[in-house]
C-alpha cells in the first residue's frame, strides 16, 4: 500500500473510532525549550495536564517531526531526520485497553500485517514504576503468546518528558523485523524539571507511528529507503551517479534523508546560520553536500532534487509549493558557500599537513585549528575529518572553543560599533546617508513585508550599503517603488524626532531594534515623521529634505536569505 494511502486509512480510521483529526502543527515548537517538533503530542502537551482541549478529548493526527537526536544515526535501514509521525491521543479519556485494542485492530485487522513477524514490548518495572502487568494481560487476551511479549526497562519503554518538563509514562511498543514501528505511551505521571516524577491527575494516551516505518513493513522493503516515498529520489541519485546504491546506500541514504529535512526546515522560515535551528540545517546541509561528493555528483544536484521532494510532498504540506523559491535559493547558496570553504580549506589543509610532517608532528593546536575556521570558516567537525583522513589529531580542543568565544565576543562588539552610531568624526554627507538607511530600511518593510530585518550597514562618504533579510532578488518595479518612497519622504520635508527612554518603552512603542540584547536601559530612538521609528545612536540631520536626491545603484545577494542595497544621494 503507497504511503499516501497510509497516511489516510490511520486518519480515517481513528476518525471513525470517535477521533477528532487535528493537522501537524509547525516544526517550530511553542515549548522555548524544545529546538524542533520531535513527536506528534507537542502540541497537545497541556491537555495532557487537565487543560480542556478545543478538539475533544481523543485526537489523531499525522505531525511533521524532525528529531536531531538521530542525526547520526541516518544511513541504516530505519533512521531519518524528518519523519512523519501518525499518531493518536487520548487526554483523560480511554487508556490502557483501548489504545492496545486500536493498535491491533488498525494494524492487524485493518491493514493486515503479518501478525506473526510481530513483536511486542513492555515496561519492565524498576525502583519508581511498576511493571506493566496490565499491558501484558490485554495482549495476552488479544492472542499473543507470552514470549513474543518483552519487557524492557527505563531506556526503551518509558517515553518523555519533551523539553525540561511534562506528561511521561511506561510505554507499550510494536516491532517488525527489529524495527520499532509505534510506540504507545501511558501518560500517568508528570516529570518535573528536577527529574521527579508524580502521578498525573487524569491519565492519557500518547502513540506515535512512523508513517516511513509503516509502510516499510506494509511494502515489504527492508529499509524505509526503498518506500514508494523515497524511490523517486534515490532513482535520481542512482541516474546522476556513477556508483550504485547497493555499494554506497549510506551516502545515497544521508542525501535522500537530509535533502528532504531541509526541505521542510526551510519551508518553515529556518535559514542556515551557526546557532540553534539554523545550525541544524546547515549541518545536515554539509552533510549532504559531503556524501554528494562522494557519490561524485554534479554542484547543482541537490538543487534539483530538493526540486523533486517538493514534488512528491506538495499537495498534502502546500508550505513547500509556496515556499519553493526560497527553498531551493537556500540550497543553492550553502553549497556555493561551502564549496568554497572547503576548496580553500583544502589547500590550507594540505600546505598545513606538509609543515606538519617536516616538523615531525602528528597533531595541530586547537589555536591552530582555529585559525582555520576563521579564515576559511571551515568548522572543526569538517577540520576533525580532514585531520583523521590524514592521521592526524587535534591536540586541544578546548583552546578552539576558547579562541571561538573570544572571537564572537570580539565580533559583537564590533559590530555594535558599526551599526550603534556614526562616532564623532563622521562628516555632513555620512550622516545624511545615514537618514536615507533609516528611510530605506522603512520603505523596505513597507514594499516587501515585515520580514525585512537589518542584518548589516555601513557608510562612507560616498555610499550606504544595507543588508536585510530577504530571500529573492528584488524585482525592477520593487526597487523603482521603494526607491520613490524614500524620495517622496525627503520631498515632504519630514522632521527627524530624538528621544531618550527606556529600552521597554522603545520595544512596546514599536521601535527598530538591531541587536536586541546587547542594549543599554535608556536608549535613543530616532523618528521621521510619522514614516520611521529606531533605536540608534544617531546623528542624523534635522530634516530629510537635507537629504537631496536618493539613488539605488545595485541590488545583489550578500549570502543565503540576505540582499544588499547600495544607494547614493545626488
Ligand atoms: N510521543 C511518543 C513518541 O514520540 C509516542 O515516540
Amino acid at each position: 500500500m503507497k504511503t499516501r494511502e497510509l497516511r489516510q486509512k490511520f486518519l480515517d480510521f481513528f476518525e471513525k473510532k470517535g477521533h477528532k483529526i487535528v493537522p501537524s502543527s509547525s516544526l517550530i515548537p511553542k515549548d522555548p525549550s524544545v529546538l524542533l517538533t520531535s513527536a506528534g503530542m507537542q502540541q497537545f502537551k497541556e491537555y495532557f495536564l487537565g487543560e480542556p482541549s478545543p478538539y475533544g478529548k481523543k485526537v489523531a493526527s499525522s505531525q511533521k517531526c524532525f528529531r536531531t537526536s538521530d542525526i547520526e544515526e541516518v544511513g541504516d535501514v530505519s533512521h531519518l531526520t524528518f519523519l512523519e509521525m501518525l499518531g493518536n491521543f487520548s487526554f483523560g479519556n480511554y487508556f490502557k485497553e483501548e489504545a492496545i485494542k486500536l493498535a491491533y485492530e488498525f494494524l492487524f485487522k485493518k491493514l493486515k500485517l503479518p501478525l506473526k513477524e510481530a513483536r511486542f514490548t513492555v515496561f519492565g518495572g524498576d525502583k519508581e514504576v511498576p511493571l506493566d502487568e496490565e499491558s501484558i494481560l490485554i495482549w495476552k487476551k488479544l492472542g499473543i503468546p507470552e514470549e513474543k511479549i518483552k519487557k524492557c526497562g527505563r531506556e526503551d519503554n518509558f517515553w518523555g518528558p519533551t523539553g525540561v518538563e511534562g506528561p511521561c509514562g511506561p510505554t507499550t511498543e510494536i516491532h517488525f523485523g527489529g524495527v520499532e514501528v509505534w510506540n504507545i505511551v501511558f501518560n500517568e505521571y508528570y516529570c518535573d524539571s528536577k527529574k521527579k516524577l508524580k502521578p498525573l491527575k487524569q491519565k492519557g494516551v500518547d502513540t506515535g507511528m512512523g508513517l516511513e516505518r509503516l509502510a516499510m513493513v506494509s511494502q515489504e522493503k527492508t529499509s524505509v529507503f526503498e518506500i514508494d516515498l523515497f524511490e523517486p529520489i534515490i532513482k535520481e541519485i542512482e541516474k546522476s551517479s556513477a556508483k550504485i546504491y547497493d555499494k554506497n546506500s549510506k551516502d545515497y541514504r544521508i542525501i535522500a534523508d537530509h535533502i528532504r529535512g531541509a526541505v521542510f526546515l526551510i519551508s518553515e522560515g529556518i535559514f542556515p546560520s551557526n546557532v540553534e535551528r539554523g545550525y541544524v540545517l546547515r549541518k545536515i546541509l554539509r552533510r549532504t553536500i559531503r556524501s554528494r561528493r562522494l557519490l561524485e555528483l554534479q554542484t547543482n544536484f541537490l538543487f534539483s532534487l530538493a526540486g523533486k521532494v517538493i514534488e512528491t510532498y506538495k499537495d498534502i504540506y502546500p508550505e513547500l509549493s509556496s515556499r519553493q523559491a526560497d527553498i531551493l535559493t537556500v540550497i543553492q547558496k550553502e553549497e556555493e558557500k561551502f564549496r568554497r570553504a572547503i576548496e580553500q580549506g583544502i589547500k590550507e589543509w594540505k600546505i598545513l599537513s606538509k609543515i606538519l610532517s617536516k616538523a615531525g608532528r602528528g597533531y595541530i593546536t586547537g589555536k591552530e585549528a582555529f585559525s582555520l575556521y576563521e579564515t576559511h570558516s571551515i568548522s572543526l567537525e569538517s577540520i576533525e575529518e580532514l585531520a583523521k583522513e590524514s592521521g592526524i589529531k587535534i591536540k586541544d580542543k578546548e583552546g578552539f572553543k576558547k579562541a571561538f568565544k573570544k572571537h564572537q565576543e570580539v565580533s559583537r562588539a564590533g559590530a555594535e560599533k558599526k551599526f550603534g552610531g556614526l562616532g564623532k568624526g563622521a562628516t555632513l554627507k555620512a550622516v545624511k546617508l545615514h537618514t536615507a538607511t533609516h528611510l530605506l530600511h522603512q520603505a523596505l518593510r513597507e514594499v516587501l513585508g515585515d520580514d525585512v530585518k537589518q542584518m548589516g550597514s555601513d557608510i562612507n562618504p560616498q555610499r550606504l550599503r544595507f543588508d536585510f533579510s530577504h530571500h529573492q532578488k528584488m524585482t525592477e518595479a520593487e526597487i523603482k517603488k521603494v526607491e520613490d518612497s524614500v524620495n517622496e519622504k525627503i520631498k515632504k520635508d519630514l522632521a527627524v524626532k530624538k528621544e531618550e527612554m527606556p529600552y521597554e518603552k522603545a520595544l512596546k512603542s514599536k521601535a527598530l531594534a538591531f541587536f536586541k540584547e546587547k542594549y543599554p536601559e535608556k536608549v535613543t530612538v530616532y523618528s521621521i515623521g510619522g514614516f520611521s521609528k529606531e533605536i540608534c545612536a544617531g546623528p542624523h540631520v534635522k530634516k530629510t529634505s537635507e537629504l537631496g536626491r536618493f539613488k539605488i545603484i545595485k541590488e545583489e545577494s550578500s549570502g543565503a536569505g540576505v540582499r544588499r542595497i547600495r544607494a547614493i544621494l545626488e
